[in-house]
Formats: structure tokens, sequence, C-alpha cells
């Protein structure tokens, strides 16, 4: 159910149930990340599996510091990226005791850490402690950038879901692993590849595996129920144009951008998929969209929505 009541959230949550939140990159599903009973019904709600772990969301370094470890050098990083609002996700070694279920990290040694700024998950996170949050959508279905796509989604199933408009960036939060001996990208996003060779003055290789060890990479994902043709611009016959930038033809169902700007397109990437799908057309065709800046995320979650295996 829809709601606008933040304490109705709060309480689910402190009573070891789940509830979709909003957060400035796309829905959350969230639930205590030291709750066994709560971390197991996100799972299963999602049908994920359970080697693909979570990102444990926090609302300050207090936080951080009951379940990893942490050195003034990832300290820093956080602090620099955070404090400008930015949506980066550090991966971090797990402190040997730690209150979080194991559930939430699938066995690993590290953990997955972000504090969005979204001033209502921000509130929720300070009232409940760490949450562990995945997108709120079905597993390897479209993330959701609205309550409705939430609610859409789980259909009966579906949580308490808090209302906080669209979400801001549209695409998830950048990964970036600083558990490893350099730095490494395991997931395109808002904060750029260029942002954090900038700041390590070095380069940071995208690891782009699929081995469920370096997870959430699984290749099949952000399916809109139909097939996605890439970079093309005519239509078969029952296809759906998505249409990028100011040459975009008249047929075209939905421009991401009229002006070819790569942050309103990725804004409104997963809100233009609903629609299409809603459509129940034969596929989805999709316009070029240029492979740098946050059109490194727009493509990355477009070539997945078209992998077929
Ligand atoms: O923007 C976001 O990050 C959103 C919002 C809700 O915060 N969350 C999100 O969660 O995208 P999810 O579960 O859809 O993606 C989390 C990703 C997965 O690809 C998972 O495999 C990866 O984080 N991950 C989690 N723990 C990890 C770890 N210890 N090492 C490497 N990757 C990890
Ligand atoms: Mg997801």
């Amino acid at each position: 159910m829809i709601t606008l009541n933040l304490q109705h959230i709060v309480e689910a949550l402190k009573n070891d149930d789940v509830a979709a939140i909003p957060t400035e990159t796309v829905y959350g599903l969230a639930g205590k990340a030291d709750s066994y009973k709560a971390v197991a019904k996100i799972y299963n709600l999602k049908g994920r599996p359970s080697f693909n772990p979570l990102i444990v969301h926090v609302s300050c370094f207090e936080h951080i510091e009951t379940f990893a470890e942490i050195s003034p050098e990832q300290k820093a990083c956080m602090d620099f990226f955070w404090s400008q609002k930015k949506s980066l996700t550090v991966v971090l070694n797990l402190k040997e005791k730690h209150p979080l279920t194991p559930l939430v990290t699938a066995g690993l040694p590290t953990v997955a850490i972000r504090m969005p700024h979204h001033p209502l998950a921000l509130e929720i996170i300070h009232c409940t402690g760490p949450l562990a949050a995945p997108s709120a959508n079905v597993s390897n279905k479209l993330s959701p950038t609205k309550a409705e796509h939430v609610q859409l989604s789980f259909k009966s199933n579906a949580p308490f879901i808090l209302d906080g408009g669209e979400c801001l960036v549209g695409v998830e939060s950048t990964i970036l692993n600083l558990a490893s001996k350099k730095p490494e990208l395991l997931r395109a996003g808002g904060v750029l590849k260029e942002d954090l060779e900038h700041y390590f003055k070095s380069d940071v290789p995208y690891v782009h595996t699929n081995i469920p060890n370096a997870p959430g990479q699984l290749k099949h994902h952000y399916s809109p129920g139909c097939p996605v043709i890439l970079n093309k611009a005519d239509v078969e016959n029952g296809s759906v144009l998505l249409g990028f930038g100011p040459h975009t033809p008249p047929y075209a169902i939905f421009n991401l951008s009229k002006t070819a700007n790569l942050e309103e397109a990725a804004h409104n990437l997963f809100t233009a998929m609903h629609k299409l799908a809603l459509m129940k057309p034969k596929s989805i065709t999709v316009m070029p969209i240029p492979k740098y800046g946050i059109g490194l995320a727009i493509n990355d979650r477009l070539e997945r929505a078209a992998c077929t295996i």
C-alpha cells in the first residue's frame, strides 16, 4: 500500500517487517540489516538468489563503525563523495564481530555500504539503524523510480511503500570496491569513473564480471517483459521506440532527453521503460546513447535489459 506516513514505515521496520522507501537513485525494499526475519523476507519477496548480497544503508559513520573495518583513507573517500550528495556505494571488509545478519552479505567477508542523501531515507534510517535495501522490484525486472512502480512489481504482495515522488538520479548507485588492493569500479552509476579517477589520481578499472562473487553483475537484469533492441531508430512492426536527442523521429513514444542531456536521460530511463512495458509491445527499440559520463550506466542497464541469457 502506498502511504505518506513515515511513522508507519518506521514502525513496520522496527518490527522486523519490510517496507519500500524512496532514495535519490531508485526505491529500495528495506529491512533492518541485523534482522534475519526482515532480510529473509526481502530475498523472498524479490525472488532474489541468496548468493547476491544486499547494500547496507546508513545515515552516519557511527553506523558503519559497528560492522565494517574502516581506515582513515576509506573514510575520507566516503566523506568526499557523500558530503557532495553523490550516490556512491563502497565495499569494505566486515568486522570479525558484527551485528548484521549473515544473509545481508551472503556470507562474503565484505559488505556494501551506502549513505543515501534522500531526506526521507535518512530520517527513516536515523530512527531504525542500518537498513538492507535492494531495489524494490521483483528480481531481474525494471528498477522502480516511482512508488507506483513498486506497487506494480509486487502486486498483492506489496509492502507499505512510502511515496517520496520520482527519484532524482534514476539509476542505481555507483559501486566502488575499497576492499581490494586497488580501488575497483563494480557498477557504473551517477558517480562517474572519471570522478573516481580524479579523486584517486589513478586508473580505477571497471571490473565487469558475471561471477556471483562479484555479484549484482548478473548479466540478465532489468527485463521489461519483452525483447529490447539497442542502437536503432527504425522500428519493426509492433515495436515501440525509445528516443534520445533532437533527432528522435516523431513516432517515438518517449524521448529520454530532447537536448541529449545524459543526466536527464538517466533520470527518465526506468520511468520510460515502465511506461513502454505497460503498452505490452512486441519489443522496445532504443536509439543510441553515448557511452560516456552517466551514459555508461544507462548503456549498462539497457544492455542487461536486452540480454537474453
Ligand atoms: O542505488 C542503489 O544502490 C539502490 C538503492 C535502493 O539504494 N540499491 C540497489 O541494490 O541497487 P541492489 O540490491 O539492486 O544492488 C546491490 C548490488 C548488487 O549488484 C550486489 O551484488 C552488490 O550490490 N553487492 C552487495 N554486496 C556486495 C559485496 N560485498 N561485494 C560486491 N558487490 C556487492
Ligand atoms: Mg536491483
